[in-house]
């Protein structure tokens, strides 16, 4: 192993720069030379590879985003899109290569892989939905820029004994709003992994005033049936009848843009470490992630063929939490 490349690719996620940083610095430390593939997939595809030093990894840990670039490649699903980020690889005499990324991205490393290509993935998407790590870069922050949001609304509801909704990141996966909605003290939480319906969350609003609450709280997944903008839709229409109103705010990409707290430097970092080393072994075809509380891999075969379980007795305490 004399030559290893490094992308990031989907939805850029705080935490990203830490492990670019720690596969270029933990690479050179072990004599290889490091190269960072720009805008993920889209960078191999149209060969845009550049070297990259223990300088240029310098002052970023701190920084959300990718200084690498991110973005999602359709041609890169098709083969002829794979064969040319092959051949990119090929040219630059690349040994093998760490893709930082979430589900689209480790679907990406297993094709490469499949082809014949050594390749080593870190579990980064801020929506935790990606089977083969407990918990994945990005995550963390993104929570806790949702909690400060929670908190704020929370203040101007009380002061108005007003019901809001917040709307939060996650694809289709509930897991950003439902620990959101735990550590946030919300209401209710909508979540796509479970059909809800309207009018219990108007009951647990109207619970909520009875109980002499100053706000009531809702957190919504962006992919639940229920969105923000039908649930505000189905309570403007039933306004009269149910005797108050909601209003929506939808957090959006505001989520995604933080600077990375510790938990995610430590863990990009950490995995940054771990997949060099995996290189080091020999071994590739995986995905590093933290299993049980340790640094662990999954062959990518196993990765992609899972889908990642929400644990949904969160949820009953969810609720039982709110009394
Ligand atoms: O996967 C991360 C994520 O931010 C999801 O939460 C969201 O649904 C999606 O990416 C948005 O993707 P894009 O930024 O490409 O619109």
């Amino acid at each position: 192993m004399e030559r290893i490349a490094v992308l990031t690719s989907g939805g850029d996620a705080p935490g990203m720069n830490a492990a670019i940083r720690a596969v270029v610095r933990t690479g050179i430390d072990k004599g290889w030379q490091v190269f960072g593939v720009q805008h993920g997939y889209v960078g191999l595809v149209n060969d845009n590879i550049q070297p990259l030093g223990a300088r240029d990894v310098g002052g970023i840990i701190q920084q959300g985003g990718t200084i690498l670039g991110s973005s999602r490649c359709p041609e890169f699903e098709t083969e002829e899109g794979r064969l040319k980020a092959l051949r990119t690889l090929e040219q630059h005499a690349i040994d093998a290569l760490v893709v930082i990324g979430g589900n689209g991205s480790q679907a990406g490393a297993y094709a490469l892989s499949q082809m014949g290509f050594p390749v080593v993935g870190i579990a980064s998407t801020i929506d935790n939905d990606l089977y083969g790590s407990e918990i994945t870069i990005g995550v963390d922050t993104a929570l806790n820029i949702a909690l400060e949001a929670i908190d704020r609304l929370k203040i101007t509801a009380s002061s108005h004994q007003r019901a809001f909704l917040l709307e939060v990141k996650g694809r289709d996966c509930g897991y950003l709003a439902l620990m959101a909605g735990i550590a946030g003290g919300a209401e209710y939480v909508v979540i796509p992994e479970m059909e809800t319906d309207p009018e219990a969350i108007a009951e647990r609003i109207r619970d909520a005033y009875r109980k002499g609450k100053a706000h009531a709280l809702v957190v919504v997944a962006e992919g639940a049936r229920y969105n923000a903008e039908k649930l505000q839709n189905y309570f403007q229409e039933h306004q009269q009848r149910l005797g108050f109103e909601l209003r929506a705010t939808i957090l959006g990409h505001v989520q995604r843009g933080g600077a990375p707290g510790a938990f995610d430097r430590l863990l990009g970092t950490r995995m940054g470490a771990v997949a060099t080393d995996c290189l080091a072994q020999g071994k590739h075809g995986v995905l590093v992630g933290l299993l049980k509380g340790e640094y662990a891999t999954t062959p990518l075969a196993e990765v992609v063929a899972h889908k990642k379980q929400l644990d949904l007795r969160l949820l009953d305490l969810a609720r039982a939490l709110n009394k």
